[in-house]
């Protein structure tokens, strides 16, 4: 019989470690002991009764078929409404918007629509893996640009532009960033779009994290800056928005000469996203906004929280997030000390303190000494959570 071999397109494309992390977790809560789980990126809240209200009601009325491969046409109008609300931009809603099954497909198939073999792509690092890994399955070439604590984790235009090639087709970019939860500034923005002008480059923007900015902080997106989606893609959805990461529902707005290649895309994928799902973000978009400014609420104080607390800690630093739900710990004199790896310290503490956290190395090589917390936690997970880490970090430096 011949061996299998894993085809040399996949080799490099890793899953994402939070669910190995959660299982590691929840190995040891079987066993009967309590873990704080700060290790995922999903929202405590729950999706919004009038959200699943919605969705009964397709239920009901046997909205349970079949939609078009990119969308039922109420829900990509009401995409492009918001758009224009949010944004100040008009885009056409069937040449320019396509509903995926999360905003992961939507950059998977947005990617696989541009790249060629040997394109290079840069993305941040340690960033959100998929960039990467939808790099490899496209067979091009992806190349980190590096975000550092100094620079307090923002991206940079002049970093990229160090990296810019021939060959480089598309610059990734996610502001409010997973992990670091840094925000990308007007200038930056500015710069990179003038980059994507003179070099022809795609920029792949993704905001998922958008409605959650704390302290004042706006959001900058090359859409406003540029006004045009030519060479522009935004990804986006309602999993964190609307609390509905299981309701499997992103979007992406794109440049009209790529509308029919992604269509081919997420057709031969999964012919279509959840008709249920859909009825329901179409509510979330067009229902009362409350519950996200709610929620955005609630992350900033989980936020200041976990900051204080993290203040406390001994031998660690971090940045306080300006948006998303995550900071980066750089914990690189602890695990020096114990001679371990970001990824041997995690398990470490979950094991033996009870507090799962994501190792960095899990968001691009750039992550090792560091471990990411999510602060969409509950403030009861954050607290328990953090004085575990305390006392780690105590028992660590004393020893
Ligand atoms: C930066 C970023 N983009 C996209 C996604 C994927 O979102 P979805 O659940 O809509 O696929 C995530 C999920 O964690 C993320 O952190």
């Amino acid at each position: 019989m011949v061996g299998y071999t894993v085809p040399r397109r996949l080799h490099g494309v890793e899953a994402e470690a939070a669910f190995v992390v959660l299982s590691a977790a929840k190995k040891v809560e079987a066993t009967g002991r309590r873990v704080a789980h700060l290790e995922i990126g999903d929202a405590s809240y729950d999706t919004p009764e009038h959200i699943k209200e919605a969705a009964i009601r397709a239920l009901k009325e046997g909205k349970t078929h079949y939609t078009p491969t990119v969308g039922i046409p109420e829900l990509r109008q009401a995409i492009a409404e918001s758009v224009k609300r949010d944004y100040g931009v008009e885009v056409d809603w069937e040449k320019n918007v396509v509903v995926a099954n999360g905003c992961k497909q939507a950059i998977l198939a947005s990617m696989l629509s541009i790249l060629e073999e040997e394109d290079e792509v840069l993305y941040p690092n340690p960033g959100y893996p998929e960039y990467e890994a939808a790099a490899r399955l496209a067979g091009a070439k992806p190349i980190p640009y590096k975000l550092t604590i100094e620079d307090e984790f923002r991206i940079d235009a002049d970093r990229i532009a160090e990296l810019i090639t021939p060959r480089t087709k598309l610059v990734v970019i996610n502001t409010p960033h997973n992990p670091c939860g840094s925000i990308m500034r007007e200038e930056d923005v500015k710069a990179l779009a003038d980059l994507s002008d003179d070099h022809g480059f795609y920029i792949l923007s993704d905001e998922i994290y958008r409605p959650f900015l704390y302290d004042g902080e706006e959001h900058y997106s090359p859409l406003s800056v540029k006004r045009s989606l030519d060479r522009l893609i935004i990804a986006d959805g309602f999993s964190k928005r609307y609390a509905m990461t299981g309701w499997r529902i992103g979007y992406a707005l794109i440049p009209e000469e790529l509308t029919t290649t992604v269509f081919k895309l997420l057709n031969v994928m999964t012919s279509c996203p959840s008709s249920i799902s859909q009825w329901a973000a179409l509510a979330a978009l067009t229902g009362p906004q409350n519950p996200v400014h709610e929620m955005r609420k609630g992350y900033e104080q989980r936020r200041n929280l976990a900051a204080e607390m993290l203040s406390e800690v001994e031998g660690i630093r971090f940045v306080k997030a300006k948006g998303a739900f995550y900071m980066m710990i750089d914990v690189s004199k602890l695990i020096s000390k114990l001679r371990m790896s970001a990824e041997e310290f995690v398990m470490m503490l979950i094991e033996k303190y009870g507090v799962a956290f994501l190792h960095g190395t899990a968001l691009g090589s750039y992550g090792e000494g560091y471990i990411r917390m999510s602060f969409s936690a509950s403030e009861d997970h954050i607290t328990d959570g953090l004085k575990k880490l305390k006392q780690a970090a105590s028992d660590i430096l004393s020893s």
